[in-house]
């Protein structure tokens, strides 16, 4: 009997790649969303809300594997351990036997109470043999839908406007990172193990405009709005005061130390082959900077 493989963030820049990716491989998939797509050879929709724990039970039913995309850092929550606790327990009774959890960068060097490396030491003490990837920033925030914005100013101003745009940060492909989730979900070898991905350079957000100015056919400048300019983005598309400081200080804290310029083999280990580059990214995302 084929897998079933829960993905959560079914709708997400990670989740979305990983669906296609599963059913190749013969899994049957179900997509987890707060407002789930009709249902399309293979792929079952399903309503999941992280705050809504009524919805955890029949996302489950029948599930072998599960990706979890946590609620941290996606809309306006900050800490979602509580919300992991129950799920990952959840998971468990319900006889998941194989976890692949989204992390971030860095996170397995944080104070064991912050609030990302309290979910990665829920999923390491559960009883679920579970895989953790830590990515770096994702290349399609750029792109695609995501608080910073950086789609829209790119498109409608031409714009590129990030703080801290001297230091590298090696931005790694939403692709590459569901392609190493495919694996670790559908194939042995992978409990245990966790992988800093990222893309095989680090670039400055000023190279990255220059790589997409070249890509989309556009003078694309990079503008410095200043180190407080996330803070009041979030607090300005409503996101709570204590989300918008931490999302803030956690991304300054990133880039400033230099941790996030770091380049790791852990897509092609896992994968077998190169990360994709940030002009490869550049030149499949080119129609999303079009006006
Ligand atoms: N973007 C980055 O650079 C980056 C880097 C490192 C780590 N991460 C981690 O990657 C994860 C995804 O971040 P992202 O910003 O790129 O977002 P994303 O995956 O593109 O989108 C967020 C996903 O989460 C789902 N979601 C949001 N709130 C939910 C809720 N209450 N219940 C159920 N599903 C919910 C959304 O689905 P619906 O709206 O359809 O419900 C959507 O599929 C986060 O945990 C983040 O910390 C991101």
């Amino acid at each position: 009997m084929a897998t079933t493989v829960l993905v959560t963030g079914g709708t997400g820049k990670t989740g979305r790649r990983l669906i296609p990716m599963l059913r190749r491989r013969g899994s049957a998939v179900r997509a987890a969303s707060r407002t789930p797509a009709p249902a399309r050879g293979g792929v079952e929709p399903v309503r999941f809300d992280w705050f809504d724990e009524s919805t955890y039970r029949a996302a489950l039913a029948g599930v072998q594997a599960v990706y979890v995309v946590s609620p941290h850092l996606t809309g306006t929550v900050a800490d979602a351990s509580a919300q992991m606790e129950k799920f990952v327990h959840a998971a468990a009774a319900s006889g998941v036997r194989r976890l692949v959890h989204l992390s971030s960068f860095g996170v397995d060097q944080a104070p064991p109470d912050d609030p990302l490396r309290r979910a990665e030491l829920l999923v390491e003490g559960s009883e679920l043999p579970a895989t953790i990837l830590r990515p770096a920033a994702f290349m399609q925030n750029f792109s695609e839908n995501h608080w910073s914005g950086l789609a829209r100013s790119i498109r409608e101003r031409g714009e590129l406007a990030m703080p801290f745009g001297d230091y590298p940060v090696s931005h790694v492909s939403a692709r590459d990172i569901a392609e190493v989730a495919a694996a670790a979900l559908t194939e042995d070898g992978h409990e245990g193990k966790g992988y800093t991905l990222t893309g095989p350079e680090a670039i400055t957000f000023a190279e990255a405009a220059a790589h997409i100015s070249a890509a989309a056919g556009r003078h694309v400048r990079y503008v410095d709005p200043g180190p407080d300019a996330i803070r009041d983005a979030l607090l300005g598309s409503g996101a709570p005061a204590e989300f918008a400081a931490y999302v803030s200080e956690t991304f300054r804290f990133a880039i400033t130390s230099g941790v996030m310029k770091a380049v790791t083999g852990d897509v092609s280990a896992a994968t077998g082959r190169p990360a994709t580059s940030f002009a490869e990214f550049a030149a499949d995302a080119a129609g999303a900077w079009i006006p």
